[in-house]
């Protein structure tokens, strides 16, 4: 494997360009949850070790190929230097004519971030023109990104067929965790699957069918799969046009006889700052939004948990930033996280916001295994070689 970790890998004086995940959430301009940063820190404390000249790549949001000063990289490159503890520049621009000439001044063993990759077109389409840019700006490429490795963009894929390209640190450690995990997998097996990011996962759930016992839906998923069989789901996030699949979802579910789960009982309001409300699924209005899983529902996922031997979970229940929708989620750690200290069960989690609740209610070590990918995880679990590693493995 083509690792920055080869003692022989001499980097002193060369422009390494590191791509990272910096999605981290964020709200009103700061950053409220920070692993995905801390997890880069070995990665860039080894290439200051080794003397290289750091510039650092990543996205945050889906700006799609337009500047939405929102998604500016620039308060977390200022995270980014006090974890570091020393300066980190940045750049402003999204990549010229002129960036070449910006990377080529930063001394041996420093930092530079350029602003969010996915400002630029070409990113997103993996533009051909757009990858050789990019690789002329470095000598060698490091993807450290694991959580952005299912997406055959410029940064992650392209890119790789025009420089020497290597894995980082914590991409090596997500890649070996998750193949011990999985190989070691003991059914039952159950899926938790939540979030808002549905357009991605709704499409993953179908393929996942063969492999798991049970598929519990909850969070934005749950709305889509839940309007889409006729019950009405009031102002709530969901994802139109899905009949199709969803049919398609139920039928797999028969033909391979993995039970799918959705919410009976949610919690309800008319907007995210409000109080919540009991309510069944049947009886929701038209003003409102559903922003929790209710009581019923969690005891069903409680019964379920106890009878399996491996869940993965991926997705919040539910909007658990306002403490009054955050018991489904709250509640589902608790039952996944005592069940592993009790039974040994195997228990992975992963996600941007998955990780984002462990952290706020405290259960790190309560899972075998917390990954910082989402829909990476989802993918690896459903068999697929992830573009991005594809492309790093070709490059030897
Ligand atoms: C993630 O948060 O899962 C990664 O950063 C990928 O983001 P994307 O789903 O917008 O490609």
């Amino acid at each position: 494997m083509n690792s920055i970790l080869d003692q022989k890998l001499n980097l002193k004086g060369k422009k390494v360009l590191l791509r990272v995940d910096l999605n981290v959430p964020m709200k009103s301009g700061s950053i409220t949850e920070t692993s995905r940063i801390e997890k880069i820190i070995p990665t860039i404390k080894l290439l200051i070790e080794k003397q290289a000249k750091i510039i650092v790549l990543s996205h945050i949001g889906r700006p799609k190929g337009k500047v939405v000063n929102e998604m500016s990289l620039e308060p977390i490159s200022k995270k980014l230097a006090d974890l570091l503890n020393r300066k980190v520049l940045f750049n402003r621009n999204i990549i010229n004519e002129n960036t070449l000439s910006e990377v080529n001044k930063i001394p041996n063993g420093s930092v530079m971030m350029l602003e969010n990759i996915r400002f630029n077109e070409g990113e997103e389409t993996n533009d051909s023109k757009f990858s050789k840019k990019i690789s002329n700006l470095g000598d060698i490429y490091i993807n450290d990104a694991f959580s952005c490795s299912h997406r055959s963009h410029a940064s992650i894929e392209g890119i790789t067929k025009y420089i020497p390209s290597y894995f980082g640190i914590q991409i090596n450690e997500e890649i070996n965790a998750l193949k011990k995990i999985t190989s070691k997998i003991k059914r039952p097996v159950t899926l938790i699957i939540g979030g808002s990011k549905i357009s991605t996962k709704i499409k993953i759930i179908n393929n996942l069918i063969k492999k798991f016992n049970n598929i519990i839906i909850v969070g934005g998923m749950a709305n889509t799969m839940l309007k889409h069989t006729g019950l009405k789901v009031g102002k709530s996030i969901c994802e139109d046009n899905c009949e199709y699949l969803i049919k398609e979802i139920l039928e797999n579910s028969n033909k391979y006889n993995c039970k799918i789960i959705c919410p009976v009982d949610v919690v309800v309001s008319k907007n995210l700052q409000g109080i919540g409300k009991n309510k069944d699924i049947k009886e929701i209005n038209d003003d409102e939004m559903i922003l929790d899983i209710g009581p019923k529902t969690i005891s069903t996922i409680k019964k379920i948990i106890n009878d399996s031997n491996t869940v993965l979970w991926n997705g919040p229940a539910g909007y658990f930033e306002n403490l009054n929708f955050q018991n489904g989620t709250k509640q589902i750690l608790e039952i996944v996280s005592q069940k592993t200290k009790n039974d040994k069960i195997f228990s992975v989690a992963g996600g941007g916001e998955t990780v984002a609740a462990i952290n706020k209610f405290k259960k790190l070590d309560s899972f075998t295994f917390v990954s910082t990918a989402g829909g990476a995880f989802l993918e690896y679990l459903e068999g697929k070689t992830l573009p991005g590693i594809k492309a790093l493995n070709q490059n030897v």
